[in-house]
């Protein structure tokens, strides 16, 4: 069995690419709600002014990518909360099965273990970054309960910022400072390369952890983020899937060819 697993979860890596092409088209039935139709995080969290880049709840002083100690260990302890509406926790566990076949991210059902993840229905989708090391919650609130919110709020708890954030962004996107809404300029800060890493991947305008150009905007029709290639502009903020470079990502800040190579040859 371990091994024929094994190669299916080869497969399933190789088939990243395919899986993606085909899953950026939005489908009927389970992803028909999961994509631009609904309000993005943002929209959903606005007046929510504890938290730092809309949807993170701590400030960045520490940074999960680079401090090791905030890195995981698979599985990942889960608590799926009374509070969670049936359809959060459907939507969890469906965002549970995306991490499973394109990495080595992985989830159990919580059993007393001090690092946990517990999926809470509080004001807003948030997250903590990186792995505190005491149990902490993901909010799954009203209307965040679809399928990518949950995947772009755990890339959050698993170490990974904002794509705008990066030391090199003022290259692909222009941020609009006046247009930005008062007190919320802090919410456009970049990181130098000493703080976040870009695990060496491109800037990447699809991934689903970048703002969308009305983010924090002052005028509803007036964006505070464009791209420098204008295509990008209906780009950037999609919220359907993983990017193929959010998997690269992950897959490489959790070392995921080392562990399903190990698995494989048991060594
Ligand atoms: C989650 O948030 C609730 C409400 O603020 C709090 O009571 C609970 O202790 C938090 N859980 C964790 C694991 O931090
Ligand atoms: C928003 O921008 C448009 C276009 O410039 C302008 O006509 C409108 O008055 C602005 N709305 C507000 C509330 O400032």
């Amino acid at each position: 069995m371990g091994s024929a697993n094994g190669l299916r979860k080869i497969a399933a890596l190789i088939g990243i690419f395919a899986v993606l092409k085909v899953q950026a088209v939005p489908l009927t039935g389970d992803n028909a709600d999961a994509g631009e139709l609904r309000d993005d995080i943002l929209d959903i969290n606005r007046g929510l002014n504890h938290l730092f880049e809309g949807d993170i709840a701590v400030d960045p002083n520490r940074n999960a990518i680079i401090d090791q100690t905030r890195r995981w260990k698979f599985p990942i302890p889960y608590i799926l909360t009374d509070s969670l509406d049936l359809n959060a926790k459907g939507v969890i566990l469906q965002a549970f099965e995306e991490y499973r076949l394109r990495s080595c991210v992985d989830f159990k059902p919580y059993e007393g273990e001090s690092s946990y993840v517990s999926f809470t229905k509080l004001d807003g989708c948030w997250s903590f970054v990186g792995d505190d090391r005491v149990g902490q919650n993901v909010s799954i609130g009203a209307r965040c309960d679809t399928k990518a919110i949950v995947q772009h709020e755990l890339l959050h708890a698993l170490g990974f910022y904002h794509e705008q954030s990066r030391s090199d962004r003022d290259d692909y996107v222009k941020i609009w400072w006046d247009e930005i809404e008062e007190g919320m300029q802090h919410n456009f800060n970049k990181y130098q390369d000493d703080f976040i890493t870009d695990l060496s991947t491109p800037y990447d305008y699809e991934s689903i952890m970048h703002y969308r150009p009305l983010s924090f905007n002052k005028n509803e029709s007036i964006p505070t983020i464009t791209t420098s290639i204008p295509y990008f502009n209906e780009i950037i903020g999609q919220r359907l899937d993983f990017s193929a470079v959010d998997i690269t990502r992950i897959n490489r800040m959790y070392d995921c060819g080392k562990s399903l190579l190990k698995y494989i040859l048991k060594v």
